[in-house]
């Protein structure tokens, strides 16, 4: 029998819960993706398993085919079925207690949890999950701000789908997976406000925060800044409609 721990370790070692801690003593190995020459999610994996003394088993990265766009579901489906091949072959060779790591918590755009279930159904496996400190929870707490008004709902989507958000009337939105690009559609809001942050709980930690359009450019700016500084950015924000109140 396997089990698995899937662990969120928020944006770094600095951030391991004491439960993570502990299911961490609890594992015997950690298994992780290896993307390439320069892969700054792995590096901090390593850091993590060297500072607790968990074995890390790096497992290459299956290609993704990303030259046919059009049938996107179907090259990430290719893309999860070969990476569950590659970590069923690990497990059921090794066995015994192993871990996954997940940036942030993995109740939030990660795929860990999805894997796990195609491993259990092809293989004897049990787990559990361990929260880990999210991006939304960290830019709440940066602003000093609650992600709703009194009782009121707050839709969590991503930059390619806020533009269908907004149509759909949507007055409070938390937004992640965002890119240079995507804030154009910021432009068409200027009165709405909105809380930014970039690289949270990193060094290179940007926050901006105003209405939209008197704090675009300096959020552009910060954008900049933060991969600059990175070599990587990734950024999330609230954006609320005018009339209600921050
Ligand atoms: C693949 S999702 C992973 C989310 C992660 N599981 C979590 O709980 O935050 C990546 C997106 O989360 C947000 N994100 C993750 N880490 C961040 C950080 N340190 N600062 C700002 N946003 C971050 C960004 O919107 C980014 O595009």
């Amino acid at each position: 029998m396997t089990h698995v721990h899937v662990v969120g370790f928020g944006m770094g070692p600095h951030h391991l819960t004491g439960e993570a801690v502990a299911a961490l003593a609890a594992t015997d190995y950690v298994l992780a993706v290896r993307k390439g020459e320069r892969d700054e999610l792995l590096d901090v994996r390593r850091r993590i398993c060297a500072a607790h003394g968990v074995e890390l088993v790096e497992v290459a990265d299956p290609e993704r085919d990303r030259d046919d766009p059009a049938d996107y579901p179907g090259a990430v489906k290719a893309w999860h079925h070969a990476r569950v091949e590659a970590f069923a072959n690990v497990l059921e060779q090794r066995r015994g207690t192993a871990g996954f790591l997940v940036w942030g918590d993995p109740s939030l755009y990660d795929s860990t949890l999805r894997i796990i279930d195609q491993l259990a159904a092809r293989i004897d496996l049990t787990w559990d999950v361990v929260p880990g400190i999210s991006a939304p929870q960290l830019l709440a707490a940066r602003h000093r701000i609650v992600l709703h008004e009194v009782g009121q709902p707050v839709h969590v989507t991503t930059a390619r789908r806020l533009p269908e958000a907004l149509d759909a009337g949507e007055r409070n939105v938390l937004v992640m997976l965002a890119s240079e690009a995507s804030l154009t559609t910021l432009d068409a809001l200027p009165d709405w406000r909105i809380w930014w942050g970039a690289n949270l709980g990193t060094d290179g930690e940007e926050l901006v925060a105003g209405s939209v359009g008197g704090v675009l450019p300096e959020i552009r700016a910060a954008r900049d800044r933060a991969r600059d500084r990175a070599g990587w950015v990734m950024d999330a924000y609230l954006l609320r409609a005018p009339s209600e109140k921050s």
